[in-house]
């Protein structure tokens, strides 16, 4: 497999925080997203990812939150769906392109260019909290693991999606360390008896195109807050 779904990351200390500052302590530290964005003119397939596409068909559409957005095409499909999309990431170039793709698809989206820890949401949360491939850094304290939990409201749903089976020696070989990124056993962890598991398991993923190509399962948690 290929690792190029993953970051690469740079000028991180050993403490794994970014000496020049981040995004609120969950992702932008030391990765430079927009730098990463810029060597294509398009990094990720354009489609919506398909585990969240089998997790979210069939729900009834009510406002969403897309964590670590990228290009936009999930949320897009959301919002082509008739779900109210709030999308966030740090990277400009993501969301520019994100903005355009949403024009050129004929829908609404409200795009912020912010850190999960940084962002401020509406205190009832949102009925759907997706956060696929977010590479959400560990911030010592289960920030962006609690971060996520607390943006979905009662009765909603949280899709968390992430790679299967990434060789930990190739990204430490490219300067990335999958250990300091929050994994979806990481957020699991944290469910209790207010939430309910729809799905919390590996399974194939079919992605031909954009730099995410080689990765072939995903890890794929779908939670429901029920209080
Ligand atoms: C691997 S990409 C996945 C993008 C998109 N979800 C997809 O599946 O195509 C990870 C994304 O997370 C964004 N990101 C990194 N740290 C973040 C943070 N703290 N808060 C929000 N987004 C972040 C990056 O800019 C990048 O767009």
């Amino acid at each position: 497999m290929t690792d190029d779904h993953l970051p690469t990351r740079h000028d991180v200390d050993s403490r794994g925080t970014d000496p020049a500052g981040g995004h609120g302590g969950s992702g932008g530290h030391g990765i430079d997203w927009d730098e990463r964005y810029s060597v294509d003119e398009q990094l990720w397939s354009g489609e919506p990812n398909g585990s969240l596409v089998a997790e979210v068909a069939g729900l009834e559409p009510g406002t969403a939150l897309d964590v670590g957005c990228g290009e936009g095409a999930d949320a897009i499909w959301l919002a082509g769906l008739g779900w109210r999309v709030t999308a966030i990431d740090v990277a400009d170039v993501a969301l520019e392109r994100a903005r355009h793709a949403a024009r050129q698809a004929g829908v609404e989206v409200e795009w912020q260019r912010t850190g999960l820890l940084d962002a401020v949401f509406p205190p009832h949360g949102f009925d759907l909290v997706s956060a696929q491939y977010p590479a959400l850094l560990h911030t010592g304290t289960q920030g962006a693991e609690r971060a996520l939990l607390a943006a979905v409201a009662p009765g909603g749903h949280l899709v968390v999606v992430h790679h299967a089976d990434i060789d930990e020696e190739v990204a430490k070989a490219h300067g990335f360390d999958p250990a300091d990124y929050v994994s979806v056993a990481d957020v699991s962890a944290l469910l209790d008896d207010d939430w309910a598991i729809v799905a919390d398991e590996r399974r194939p993923r079919h992605v031909h195109a954009g730099a995410g190509a080689g990765h072939t399962h995903d890890l794929v948690l779908h939670a429901t807050r029920v209080r």
